[in-house]
């Protein structure tokens, strides 16, 4: 297979798990004789510096001229305290998801044996949790109508019927290569966008008969996450509740470095880590770079190439058996390896296979 992929490494540890993520990208490829081109890409605080424009144009062509994206992350202090800051690294990824019209965003959420006890969870409740949060991602509160002035302000959750059967399409689609499950998370007693998301999913479950719905409104379902994680296969939700709840998500498999996700849509896929841009550890080589890797299994997987995302998923489990491990996640004595280290070990892995 040919591959063009736009690389947008972005600010904070962004550059240095990206380096990564090519790496263990060309040894995929070598290994199974496909050839991958990448475009690099500015984005985020980076962007903003260099052009004053945290997703440029030249950046939207190159993703959009290309077969996926690999993204890292953007973000950078200099902005989070400043109210009055005119653009921020933050609208390059709302304008990145809005330009490639990638409404869905997946982001599964997953233990690994032998980090269960680094979950602030009981290592009982998680163990085995396994779900995909599939969070709406170019509409909603992020997207509607707003206003400030100084004595008032206000966003405006709007949703439509055509933004909303997508979504739950993807679910219930996504659903039924596991376990058959979607819970449609809401807050159907309160808001009308809710409401509406409840009907539309309550008319189309009928189309699914081989998987179970079942409905919950959001504040139980940050519950239930922490109570009875592994209730949940396939959660649905609008953008702000799948923002706040796959946050919470994040924490039950014990390090934010873990997690990749897919945003899919319209236009060319992005994948990335769900964790932010840990501008305290830029340069330093000890960021985790395994969320960006499984970002590349996540890609490669998209591409319906299972065997070689089976290959990169299985780097990073043996990776973590040998206690090649990050500072954050390793045993404790253990002997700490840098985001580098890691990166090459996982590349002799995949050259040996
Ligand atoms: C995320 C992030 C973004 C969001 C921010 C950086 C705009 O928190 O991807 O979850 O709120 O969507
Ligand atoms: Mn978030």
């Amino acid at each position: 297979m040919e591959l063009r992929i736009a690389v947008l490494a972005g600010d904070g540890i962004g550059p240095e798990i990206s380096a990564v993520g090519v790496e263990v990208m060309n040894a995929v490829c070598r290994k199974f004789g496909h050839k991958v081109q990448y475009e690099y890409a500015i984005c985020g605080a980076d962007a903003i510096d260099r052009v004053g424009d945290p997703f440029p144009e030249e950046t939207y062509q190159t993703c959009k001229n290309s077969d996926a994206v690999l993204f890292s992350a953007v973000g950078d202090p200099k902005y989070d305290n400043d109210p009055t800051a005119r653009v921020r690294p933050e609208q390059g990824l709302l304008a990145m998801r809005k330009r490639l019209g990638l409404y869905a965003n997946i982001r599964p959420v997953q233990t690994f044996p032998c980090l269960l006890h680094k979950s602030p969870l009981r290592a009982e409740l998680v163990e085995g949790a396994d779900f995909l949060c599939i969070r709406e991602l170019t509409g909603g509160m992020y997207f509607g109508e707003k206003y400030q002035d100084n004595d008032k302000a206000w966003d405006t959750n709007y949703y439509s019927r055509p933004e909303i059967e997508r979504i739950l399409r993807v679910a219930f689609e996504y659903a039924r290569k596991r376990k058959k499950h979607v819970t449609v998370v809401d807050k159907a007693n309160v808001l009308a966008s809710s409401r509406l998301w409840r009907q539309i999913a309550q008319e189309m479950a009928p189309q699914y008969p081989d998987v179970t719905t079942d409905y919950m409104f959001v504040d139980n379902a940050a519950m239930k996450m922490i109570q009875e994680p592994r209730f949940f296969d396939v959660m649905v939700t609008e953008n702000t509740f799948g923002d706040i709840l796959t946050d919470e998500g994040s924490v039950i498999s014990g390090s934010m470095g873990l997690l990749p996700s897919a945003s899919t849509g319209d236009s060319t896929p992005v994948f990335e880590p769900i964790h932010g841009s840990w501008p305290q550890a830029k340069g330093l080589n000890i960021a985790n770079p395994l969320a960006q890797v499984l970002s590349v299994a996540m890609l490669l997987e998209h591409f319906n190439l299972l065997e070689e995302g089976a290959l990169v998923r299985r780097a990073v489990d043996a990776s973590l058996d040998a206690e090649v491990r990050t500072p954050e996640i390793q045993v404790e004595g253990g002997a700490k390896y840098g985001t580098r280290e890691v990166g090459r070990w996982l590349v002799d892995y995949i050259d040996r296979a």
